[in-house]
This record gives C-alpha cells, sequence and structure tokens, in this order.
C-alpha cells in the first residue's frame, strides 16, 4: 500500500506527507510511483481539483488499484462535495475531500490564466463589500492574498476510515 499524489501547488504534497506520518506509508509523486511500483500496487490516491476533476486520477487509475481518493480544493467543503466529486470523475470507492488552500503566485501558465479568468468572473459577481457574507469575503481574500486551509485534523476522517479499512481486509 501506498500513497500517490498529483500536487501543483504544495498543498496536496503537505496533506499527503502528512498522512504518511499518519498512516506509516510511504508517499510518492504520480510520476515517481509510475516508475517505481508494480502495476496494479493498492494504492490512496490523493490530487488536487481542477474545474472539478481530480487532477491525475485518470492516469493513475489505469496503473494501479485505488482504494480510495482524496481530493484537494480551495472551496469549504460542502454536504455534497464528495457526491458531486464522485460523480463527475466517475469513480465508486470512498472519496475524501481536503481543503487544501490557494497560492496564485505558485501558479504558471495555462492554470494561472485559469484562476486569473476565475478571479475576474467572481469579482464581478459579488457584491460590494459590506453587503458580502462571510464565505464571499473568505474566497475574496483567498484570491487575493492566498492562504492555507491544510491541518493534520481535516486528515482524521481518512486515518479513521483506513484503521477500519485494515481491520476488514484482516478478517
Ligand atoms: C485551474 C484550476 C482549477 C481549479 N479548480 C478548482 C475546483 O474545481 N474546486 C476547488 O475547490 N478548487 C479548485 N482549484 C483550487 C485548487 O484545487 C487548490 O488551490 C488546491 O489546494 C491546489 O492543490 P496543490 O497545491 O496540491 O496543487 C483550482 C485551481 C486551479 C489552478
Amino acid at each position: 500500500m501506498k500513497i500517490v499524489y498529483t500536487s501543483a501547488t504544495g498543498f496536496t504534497k503537505q496533506y499527503a506527507e502528512m498522512l504518511s506520518q499518519e498512516l506509516q506509508i510511504a508517499a510518492l509523486p504520480l510520476s515517481d510511483a509510475k516508475k517505481s511500483l508494480e502495476k496494479g500496487e493498492e494504492i490512496i490516491y490523493m490530487g488536487w481539483l481542477n474545474g472539478g476533476k481530480v487532477e491525475g486520477l485518470r492516469s493513475a487509475t489505469s496503473h494501479f488499484g485505488i482504494i480510495a481518493v482524496c481530493a484537494v480544493g480551495m472551496g469549504s467543503p460542502t454536504a455534497t462535495v464528495t457526491h458531486d466529486i464522485r460523480s463527475a470523475n466517475g469513480f465508486s470507492c470512498p472519496c475524501f475531500y481536503l481543503q487544501g488552500g490557494f497560492d496564485m503566485s505558485k501558479l504558471t501558465g495555462i492554470n494561472k490564466v485559469k484562476m486569473q479568468m476565475v478571479f475576474s468572473s467572481f469579482s464581478k459577481q459579488l457584491p460590494p463589500p459590506e453587503k458580502r457574507n462571510a464565505e464571499e469575503n473568505k474566497m475574496y481574500d483567498l484570491f487575493v492574498n492566498g492562504g492555507s486551509f491544510v491541518s493534520r485534523e481535516k486528515l482524521r476522517i481518512v486515518v479513521d476510515w483506513y484503521d477500519s479499512y485494515r481491520l476488514i481486509i484482516k478478517k
């Protein structure tokens, strides 16, 4: 069992390394995993959300046996987030959403251009500052100043799931 991840600006990598410590299993980037792991090896896959798609998941699926997916995005979790991620990405194994962060300064190329466009249309739709709700203020601040929501506490749900997965597998 390994943790395999794809990270553009480092938030998913941070979660993968924390989860590696918590579960005592190695974490490695997808590009390395494809060279060094056996085809079909069981993995927990972690990837950042790109327009609702889990980055790297399609490639990881064709190489490995994915037992769970952790998707890392900038948005606050919603009641339907894991259902939405499963249906947009077409998988049925356990899914966890982890709020990562945002850092425009670390983005490059097409990803930076896309997020500049997203920010521009988001800003145009925002009400005037005095009428914004807490979530709108939070997202505006995240776009402008960047920020991280990464915490070990958010991985608790993944660690608890893995503990019960191991018990079931042992039976
Ligand atoms: C092109 C692009 C599309 C994104 N789409 C989403 C999205 O659909 N949902 C979301 O919550 N976050 C979205 N984000 C934010 C990233 O998923 C978030 O910043 C994540 O923490 C990045 O992880 P990383 O640092 O491992 O690359 C997007 C970011 C970029 C650059």
